[in-house]
């Protein structure tokens, strides 16, 4: 069966859908591979490195003559219609917001995969996308806080004085924040961290970070993911982080809720009360932000009371920045996957797999995924 890897289309997006690697794993399962001219240019992979792998360079690749399709960024609308009915796709579906995306494969009768709903259970953990690349996301946002810090991270003593430690300080402990913290604590800084889910105390200890509890009732949703506060307990979340905020050199910013718009946690108040020089970096800037103000893919500068400035970094396409790692570990989850999938050279998804079962968007021309269903039916009935 033909595999095929597009270049992608995405402005500013420079990860590949499969590696070298992952092509000879793929050619091991008695898969033939196909990939576009240049597909993997940006994240440092030759057409010839493919080609010595297994692969063969296309140009342009012929989506129509594909079984599987390998993809980083939701697909476009119109891309559904030029594959072929019950071909496979496999990559980020984004399904709560590529809406239009999602009735193109139902209605192209395409059996679409989205490795944002693979299950988070230990056997998934190799095909968890998510996972892979927060932990890219959450490494890069203390180096955009390092680089524009006008500190150090570490303590240090000198004959002409003594530094102290930078401040850290993380909202959302999940995985991107917690390689935030122990990204921070390697470079030498003081960290501490909040979450409302209870478990993240724990994980925020045992990296070296100090758990900040707040007077709030814990909000898990299960699964690992947190629930949305309401208005009010929201409210009081940012009240009582606020001395907490305004006493950091560095806040770093990861919270979401999947599905949802991502939570204010930070007002504009909030980050004036900072002292000059600070940095915040908000990872959620592209997802509505948890910081009020912050614009996805810019810095802005907010000037403060006494006539200095902060410096509000946006993050946007975080994991694209770092494209080599973050490709060798996300073409791993493709791959992984599509692997579960294969049997004897053919790709034959078995839906009495769980993983298989729950990652399936669209499947012979149904939307698989029930939340996704409902909020295509919502739409149609508006
Ligand atoms: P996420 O990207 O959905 O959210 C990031 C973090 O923001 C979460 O920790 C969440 O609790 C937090 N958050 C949401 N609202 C908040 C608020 N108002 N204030 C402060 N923090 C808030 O979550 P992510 O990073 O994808 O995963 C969260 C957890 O899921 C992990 O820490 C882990 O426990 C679990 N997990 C389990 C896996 C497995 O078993 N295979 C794999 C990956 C994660």
């Amino acid at each position: 069966m033909r595999v095929g890897i597009a270049r992608e289309r995405r402005t500013g997006e420079r990860r590949v859908a499969a590696t070298p690697d992952t092509v000879r794993q793929l050619a091991g399962l008695g898969l033939e591979v196909l990939i576009e001219h240049g597909a993997g240019e940006a994240s440092g992979h030759s057409d010839a490195s493919y080609e010595q792998a297994g692969a063969t360079v296309v140009d342009p690749l012929g989506l129509g003559d594909l079984d599987v399709l390998l993809h980083v960024r939701p697909l476009e609308p119109e891309t559904p219609a030029r594959l072929r009915r019950g071909a496979v796709t496999i990559g980020l579906g984004s399904p709560s917001t590529e809406l239009p995306t999602v009735r193109a494969l139902r209605d192209a009768g395409v059996t679409a995969f989205a490795l944002e709903l693979v299950p988070r259970i230990s056997r998934a953990q190799s095909m968890d996308a998510l996972t892979s690349q927060a932990l890219v996301a959450g490494y890069r946002c203390v180096l955009e806080a390092a680089m524009r810090l006008p500190r150090f991270f570490p303590l240090y003593m000198t004959a002409a004085g003594t530094i102290p430690p930078a401040k850290v300080l993380v909202l959302g402990a999940g995985v991107a924040g917690l390689q935030a913290i122990g990204t921070a604590k390697r470079l030498g800084a003081r960290v501490s961290a909040n979450d409302v889910r209870a478990a993240s105390a724990d994980e925020v200890k045992s990296l070296g970070g100090t758990f900040i509890h707040l007077d709030l009732d814990a909000a898990d949703a299960g699964g690992g993911y947190a629930k949305e506060l309401g208005a009010d307990r929201a409210a009081r979340q940012r009240a009582l982080l606020a001395p907490h905020v305004a006493d950091s050199d560095v806040l770093i910013t990861t919270a979401a809720i999947p599905g949802r718009p991502a939570p204010l946690l930070v007002t504009a108040d909030m980050v004036r009360a900072m002292r000059p020089g600070s940095v915040v970096v908000d990872l959620a800037a592209e997802s509505g932000g948890n910081v009020e103000g912050s614009v996805a893919g810019s810095d802005v500068v907010v000037p403060t009371a006494d006539g200095g400035t902060i410096t509000l970094v946006g993050m946007k396409d975080a994991a694209s920045t770092m494209p080599a790692d973050a490709s060798r570990l996300y073409a791993k989850n493709v791959a992984n996957l599509l692997a579960l999938m294969t049997h004897d050279g053919s790709v034959e998804p078995d839906f009495g797999d769980v993983v298989v079962l729950d990652a399936c968007l669209t499947h012979d021309g149904e939307v698989r995924h029930p939340a996704t269903a409902e909020a295509l039916d919502t739409e149609g009935a508006r």
